[in-house]
């Protein structure tokens, strides 16, 4: 019998992200059953008690409790999922760290680039493992593209297109989350959904070097939730009182790669139609690919003249085959977050980072800093190099 790795597991904040962190936890030993990799449940916190029996009732932890600090302070945990609103990224990871724990981060990272660049700096002088949740890179679509891209199939990049436009603000009457006030989530759309889009343009095409952005506002006020009752899509009580929204609605940003393709990267929280529409496309001198994550195993490729035709997700393609026997039948965004589960847990137990680390968690945000910085300065902006390790790049 080989030997077995126990990794002891608490989580901060019990709301779509921390269930979801929590269901790839217990999925892994069975995608990945020749890891060994035993995970325990054992803390969960949420200062809401409606979480905190979530957790131990679905989520399978032993315990709950309101305040992440006993948590961190747990001997028999090893690792944490920060899945907190994103003021709390900073203060948990940077307490997380000095506790010895590895920790699984949602993006954004930080508030801002020097709240990335702190928590960067935390984890790599503590000396642990991270991940960072950049789910879109673990489609296996993406891997193939990036595949493609890489091995010269698609000759010389020119240009690249990202959008991430999606429905869950466009209600004017959209309940005012904590995702809507600059104390509680730092920028809107750009940490909200660009920095997916950042990170997987640089996962799939190379570093970007420099950008130009522009936001913009185009709800000014939504309706006050009662306390601890609105998530993500939540929508308002119409007649409740109003307090102005802090954060973007809309930012686009033009981009240079160091590689010298071009990038026109966009992202909106309130377009009517587009629900979680994350679009990629590359367009190289020999082809071009396109892929949504709408259509999350389908890969749209032209190979030269004839225009594009479908592949489909299939074993060879990432970890499809960890999922599924063969192409056409359908992974789910669950199935991402395993993958990502999978690659902390492995990071911690081979003692090398495979999750994507906390300096592309900082990289991401330097580059969403320049977009936000140049969107008022009206200019062009170069985005400096991290302090690594990055792993977009590997
Ligand atoms: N990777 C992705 O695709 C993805 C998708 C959605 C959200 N996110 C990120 O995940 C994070 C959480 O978002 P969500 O949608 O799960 O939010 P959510 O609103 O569903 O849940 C937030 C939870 O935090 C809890 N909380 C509030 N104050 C707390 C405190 N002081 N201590 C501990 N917990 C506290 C709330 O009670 C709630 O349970 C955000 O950073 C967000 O950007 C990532």
């Amino acid at each position: 019998m080989n030997s077995r790795t126990r990794i002891g597991i608490g989580l901060v904040s019990v709301g779509w992200m921390g269930r979801l962190h929590s269901r790839a936890y217990t999925e892994v030993a069975r995608h990945y059953p020749e890891l060994g990799i035993d995970v325990d449940l054992v803390s969960a916190a949420d200062p809401v008690e409606s979480g905190r029996e979530h957790a131990t009732t679905a989520l399978g932890y032993a315990e709950a409790v309101a305040d992440y600090r006993e948590v961190l302070a747990d001997p028999r945990i090893d690792a944490v999922s920060i899945c907190s609103p994103n003021f709390l990224h900073r203060e948990v990871a940077l307490a997380a760290a000095a506790a010895g724990k590895h920790f699984w981060i949602e993006k954004p990272m930080g508030r801002t680039v020097d709240e990335a660049a702190d928590i960067a700096r935390g984890a790599v002088e503590a000396g642990v493992f991270t991940s960072v949740g950049f789910n879109y890179r673990q489609a296996p679509a993406v891997a193939h593209a990036r595949e493609l891209v890489r091995s010269g199939r698609l000759g010389r990049i020119t240009n690249v297109r990202v959008a991430l436009l999606a429905d869950y603000s466009s209600d004017p009457d959209g309940a005012r989350t904590w995702r809507f006030e600059r104390a509680q989530a730092g920028s809107g759309v750009l940490g909200d959904l660009l920095a997916h889009g950042a990170d997987l343009a640089q996962y799939v095409v190379g570093r970007i070097a420099e950008v130009s952005g522009v936001t913009e506002t185009f709800i000014a006020e939504r309706p006050v939730p009662a306390a601890g009752a609105a998530s993500h899509f939540s929508r308002g009580d119409a007649s409740a009182e109003r307090a102005p929204v802090e954060n973007e609605d809309y930012a686009a940003a033009l981009a240079r790669f160091d590689n010298g393709a071009i990038g026109v990267l966009e992202t909106s929280r309130i377009a009517v139609g587009p629900h979680a529409e994350y679009r990629l496309e590359v367009y190289g001198t020999a082809g071009s690919l396109r892929w949504d994550f709408q259509r999350l195993n389908e890969l749209q490729l032209a190979e030269g003249p004839g225009g594009y035709r479908t592949v489909y997700a299939a074993p060879g393609m990432g970890e499809f085959s960890r999922f599924q026997p063969g192409a056409g039948t359908s992974m789910g965004f669950d199935d991402l977050k395993t993958i990502e589960a999978q690659l902390f847990l492995r990071s911690i137990a081979e003692q090398r980072q495979l999750a994507p680390s906390v300096a592309d968690g900082w990289s991401a945000a330097a580059i969403l800093d320049a977009a936000e910085a140049t969107a008022v300065s009206r200019t062009w902006q170069a985005v400096p190099v991290v302090d690594g390790p990055t792993t977009f790049d590997a």
